[in-house]
């Protein structure tokens, strides 16, 4: 396995040589459309599933290496029709549960593992795992170990009563899911784990790795662009269409 070490990010410059099928959940939400322009502006061709097409910028919607498909999360037979006709080489989850019903993450996650199970009992030969790559949070998965600390064990808690314990179950759901999906050889999972979210421009100087190369970068109180995670997102993705060994949970910062 890959072990990305907790450097700098490398700025992605100029146009890929190999142009990739992207498939994206979230494309309308903060991280999701900055990760849309970036994936355009880096040659690939990507299929958003919206429901609400209005909220794309209308100089994207027509771009002509996108596909707008509307619906709702839980009609996985407009999903599977969607994921079939894109055949993504790597599929995106940037979906946020932090409204109700609160279970936006884990009825994305269900319907887009479904539509690849879907695609993969008719695929001729032996199709492989696909990248799935999903934004979670520090904190999450193996990471939990990692809050430690009286003031820290106190933000989450405080953060857990107030907004945090439906999305956090969501999550919990999903992980579940995803755990078999990759144990069953459907996806090579990668879950990004940030800290506090910014609306700020992407950087280059975002640290980025494996949870046991970044604890001690990391911390609850932290904060990313959203824009940087886009950038990671993208980076990781063609990592792993490339047949790069990606792990499985990436967690990111500024210093
Ligand atoms: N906020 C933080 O500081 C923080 C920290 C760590 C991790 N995270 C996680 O990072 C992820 C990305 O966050 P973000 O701020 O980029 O998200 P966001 O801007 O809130 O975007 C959420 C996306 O999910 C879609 N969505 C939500 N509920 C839906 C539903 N019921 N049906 C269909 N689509 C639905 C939204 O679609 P519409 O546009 O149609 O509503 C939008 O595209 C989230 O999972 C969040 O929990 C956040």
């Amino acid at each position: 396995m890959t072990h990305f070490s907790a450097t700098a990010a490398e700025p992605l410059t100029g146009i890929t040589a190999a142009p990739l099928s992207l498939f994206l959940l979230g494309a309308t939400g903060r991280t999701g459309l900055p990760f849309l322009l970036q994936a355009l502006a880096r040659g690939h061709f990507v299929t958003v599933y919206v429901r609400t097409i209005s909220k794309l910028p209308a100089a994207i919607a027509v771009h002509p290496r996108l596909r707008v498909v509307t619906g709702e999360l839980h009609e996985a037979d407009k999903i599977t029709l969607a994921v079939r006709a894109a055949t993504p080489d790597v599929v995106y989850v940037m979906l946020a549960s932090e409204r109700a019903p609160h279970t936006a993450v884990s009825t994305g996650t269900h319907n887009m593992l479904f539509a690849l199970r879907a695609l993969k009992a008719t695929a001729t030969g032996e199709p492989g795992a696909t990248p799935f790559i999903s934004i979670a949070a520090w904190g999450l998965g193996p990471t939990g170990a990692y809050i430690t600390g009286l003031f820290s064990r106190l933000f989450v808690n405080v953060a857990t009563t107030l907004f945090w314990s439906k999305p956090l179950a969501d999550f919990e759901t999903q992980l579940v899911e995803v755990e078999a999906a990759k144990d069953a050889g459907l996806i090579r999972p990668t879950l990004i784990l940030p800290p506090i979210l910014t609306e700020r421009a992407k950087t280059n100087s975002y640290l980025s790795g494996e949870p046991h190369l970044m604890k001690d970068a990391m911390g609850v109180t932290n904060f990313v662009s959203r824009a940087s995670i886009a950038d990671l997102c993208l980076k990781l993705g063609e990592r792993a269409a490339s047949g790069e060994a990606v792990p499985q949970w990436v967690a990111i910062t500024n210093p």
